[in-house]
């Protein structure tokens, strides 16, 4: 970031630190952010989730982590599964971008809008920056998310992500460039926080997509859901029902345009500018002022829909595709947490997963989170507005699920944070950091079975819907 500019010394280097830190906090303040920032879904930026980041990024709460206070306890491992950070919008949604740019700069309000200053800038000012080639890689914000996290992470564990555990740790990533460039980025902060400085660390990671990417090797979920239109039917149908239709007819009268020029994906095409402007540049964007809150709950929604009908509850075969990197981290976890004799080595200090969303979301639902009573339709959307599965909040940019295992007096325990903050294990919600026998007793079913082969290969479709009503 800013490395070869300062003199090593590590405390003239911390004040410095946290003056650029201030400094460039200064130009990102609240009231910057557009009022329906919180609404984005995959597209969210992590200081949503975390407004406190807003001030100072470096922030960390370690009364976050909760072993008893009656037991003595101390970290031993951390297995943390993290998605990319901030990226570029990919190649299909740059050419929609690029449509609607086209549309409202030749035909937006001949008429009566005119007089808004938003649309002016839009029209005037506002230039498409997109180009395809851009295609869904890490932006410079992607890699301060990553690098960032990496330093709270090493504040809130120092015993783990500590400098002489440097060469016990593990960096298993995604192939895709957003994903190698995030856990790069991640290696940096932790240079940085041990006051190194040197711009390309000399760490090493490994490709594995077969832990990372399990969505795209497992067939009965591809023939299943993925290349299934009817998996994600109450999508389309509520891409194409009323609360989709309110929206997009406001739009068109706020441009004013017919309303049969704005389509459905135009409609996301321009929420999702006012997102990228946000996350990628850190402004407000003109696009943002075509969106009240309510719209923006409905697009939200829409995207929840999505992710819960592709990617979570909606269908078994899309959690379950995710075993091979449930099994991974289990068996990671029952080799830090064994006994071993003093003149034993000590076991792995931190394993570190980098993915996407589609890595993340089925994996938190193998566990068995974020699953409302009711599942989410397209005609429901009124009774689920307190719903938990919120992707805007289980899935921003640099989203993350950290296993903490603890050494215990009366043995190894397992606490689970999402996103920094503490999370329950279902069936195990009187405590935040179980035993960890317990934590394995419940998911005996997933850690006996849950194989690979047999779901994804045997039953072609999956076990079908999973809709408990
Ligand atoms: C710190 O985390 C604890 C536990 O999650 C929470 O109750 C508390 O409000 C947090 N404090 C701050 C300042 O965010
Ligand atoms: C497609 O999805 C529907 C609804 O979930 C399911 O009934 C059907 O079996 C799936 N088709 C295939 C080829 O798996």
């Amino acid at each position: 970031m800013f490395s070869g500019l300062l003199p090593a010394r590590p405390a003239v280097l911390a004040a410095l630190g946290l003056l650029l830190t201030r400094l460039s906090c200064f130009s990102l303040s609240v009231q910057d952010t557009p009022h329906i920032a919180a609404f984005f879904g995959t597209k969210t930026r992590y200081e949503e989730v975390n407004p406190h980041l807003l001030r100072d990024v470096l922030s960390v709460n370690t009364s976050v982590l909760k072993p008893p206070p009656t037991e003595r306890c101390s970290p031993v491992h951390l297995t943390a599964v993290i998605r990319h950070g901030s990226r570029y919008p990919t190649a299909k949604n740059i050419r929609r971008i690029q449509k609607l740019s086209e549309l409202v700069r030749t035909e937006a309000s001949r008429g009566s809008a005119g007089s808004d200053g938003w649309l002016r800038d839009i029209r005037g000012s506002w230039e498409s920056w997109y180009t395809e080639d851009m295609d869904g890689q890490l932006v410079m914000k992607g890699r301060d998310d990553l690098r960032q996290l990496a330093r709270r992470l090493a504040t809130l564990f120092p015993a783990l992500l500590a400098e002489e555990n440097r060469w016990r740790m593990s960096f298993l990533t995604s192939s895709k460039h957003r994903c190698v460039s995030s856990v790069e980025a991640f290696q940096e902060g932790l240079l940085q926080h041990w006051g190194h400085h040197e711009a390309a660390p000399e760490y090493s990671h490994q490709v594995d997509d077969e832990l990372m990417r399990f969505f795209e090797r497992c067939r009965g979920y591809v023939e299943g859901v993925e290349n299934n239109r009817t998996a994600l039917l109450e999508v389309e149908r509520f891409k194409n029902g009323e609360e989709m239709e309110g929206v997009r007819r406001r739009m068109a009268e706020k441009l004013g345009l017919p309303h049969h020029r704005i389509t459905p994906d135009l409609v996301e095409a321009a929420f999702f500018l006012c997102s990228y402007e946000l996350s990628i540049k850190s402004v407000h964007s003109p696009w943002c002022f075509l969106f009240d809150e309510s719209d923006a709950k409905v697009l939200e929604y829409k995207s929840d829909l999505k992710q819960y009908w592709k990617r979570s509850h909606g269908h078994a075969i899309s959690s379950l595709s995710s075993c091979p990197l449930f099994h991974h981290i289990f068996r990671t976890l029952d080799k830090a947490g064994r006994p071993r004799r003093s003149t034993e080595a000590p076991p792995e200090p931190a394993s570190i997963l980098v993915g996407h969303a589609e890595t993340l979301l089925p994996l938190l639902s193998l566990l068995g989170l974020y699953k409302d009573q009711t599942p989410p339709t397209a005609s429901n959307y009124q009774s689920q507005q307190s719903r938990h599965f919120r992707t805007s909040r289980i899935v921003p940019y640099a989203a993350n699920l950290l296993f903490v295992l603890y050494d215990c007096q009366r043995g190894p325990r397992l606490q689970l944070l999402v996103n920094e903050s503490p999370m329950r294990f279902p069936g195990l919600e009187a405590e935040d950091a179980p035993l960890y026998r317990d934590v394995r007793a419940t998911y005996r079913h997933l850690l006996d079975g849950c194989d690979f082969h047999g779901e994804c290969e045997g039953r072609p479709g999956g076990r079908g819907p999973n809709i408990e009503l």
